[in-house]
């Protein structure tokens, strides 16, 4: 259940943390002061908004209060100019090398990523990261598995075209699911999480993103998630919880080479309502 610690020396009342509360806990209380309210401390989400929006940080939720810094830099001192310019040089990256990125790197990854938001504040987002070339690789031949499947078995299927590529390119030593990469990171959550599905696509795209930021290149592992959906020795070789679904995979690592120009896309088609 929450609580909150108020400083009242420090409070000005100024009623932000009421205004922006997301599940409508704070109210004021005596004095004028912030407070929750008995009866909607279950609803609290926990988003900790009443404690970053305090402008005299007089307010301390009474969970993991140790979290609180206060000293790291403010997001708007990102230029827009420079966020653009990452978000443009952003590549799919289907060719690295060998080397595995340090454990220090992922955890700092990792311990950014936990401010991805989640529906509910659930938090609820589980993650698997395979290390090295070889043991991706055993997860990539129980997918060719899958193809192998598919061509013998299921003439209908969408990816019958494909498989032999695959299969193919596997009994070569190449790898088109996961494009021999050192790494790969599947994100899972619990079949009962209602927001699981949308949580998972926005952590990895934020894992995606916070790799590059640290020139780790990355691509999504669309054909792999497919195999691990489709092929139950796949989810059993990855030990996914039976009650727990698979969000999404993204294969990693330092890239072969680097990208000196950005390629072309289309405009993004915005329609502004009303017209200004
Ligand atoms: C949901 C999704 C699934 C993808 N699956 C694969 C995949 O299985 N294999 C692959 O090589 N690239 C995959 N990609 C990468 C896209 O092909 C790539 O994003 C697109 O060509 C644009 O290139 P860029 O990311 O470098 O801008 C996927 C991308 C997304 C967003």
């Amino acid at each position: 259940m929450s609580k909150i610690d108020l400083d009242l020396k420090k409070c000005s009342k100024c009623g932000l943390c009421i205004k922006d509360c997301p599940a409508g806990v704070m109210a004021t209380g005596s004095g004028g002061f912030p407070e929750i309210p008995e009866s909607r401390k279950p609803f609290c989400i926990r988003c900790g908004h009443c404690e970053a929006v305090c402008p005299t940080s007089a307010l301390t939720l009474q969970f993991r209060p140790a979290e609180k810094t206060g000293e790291e830099p403010k997001a708007s001192a990102l230029p827009p100019a420079q966020l653009e310019a990452f978000l443009r040089y952003r590549r799919s990256i289907r060719n690295y090398k060998s080397d595995t990125v340090p454990r220090d790197e992922l955890d700092a990854v990792f311990g950014a990523l936990k401010h991805s938001p989640t529906g509910g504040n659930s938090q609820g987002i589980k993650w698997l990261v395979v290390n090295g070339k070889e043991e991706v690789r055993k997860f990539t031949g129980i997918a060719v598995d899958w193809m192998k499947f598919i061509k013998e078995n299921d003439p209908e299927a969408k990816l019958k075209f494909s498989a032999d590529n695959f299969i193919k390119a596997h009994e070569k030593g190449e790898d088109l699911f996961c494009r021999n990469a050192p790494h790969l990171a599947i994100n899972y959550y619990s079949a009962l999480n209602g927001s699981g599905a949308t949580d998972a696509i926005i952590a990895m795209t934020q894992f995606e993103l916070l790799l590059s930021s640290r020139g780790i290149g990355s691509c999504w592992g669309g054909f792999f998630i497919m195999a691990i959906k489709s092929w139950k020795p796949l989810q059993t070789a990855l030990e996914l919880p039976e009650d727990f679904n698979a969000g999404y995979a993204m294969m990693f690592g330092y890239p072969s080479f680097p990208y000196h120009s950005v390629p072309r896309r289309k405009m993004v088609q915005v329609r502004y309502f009303p017209e200004r």
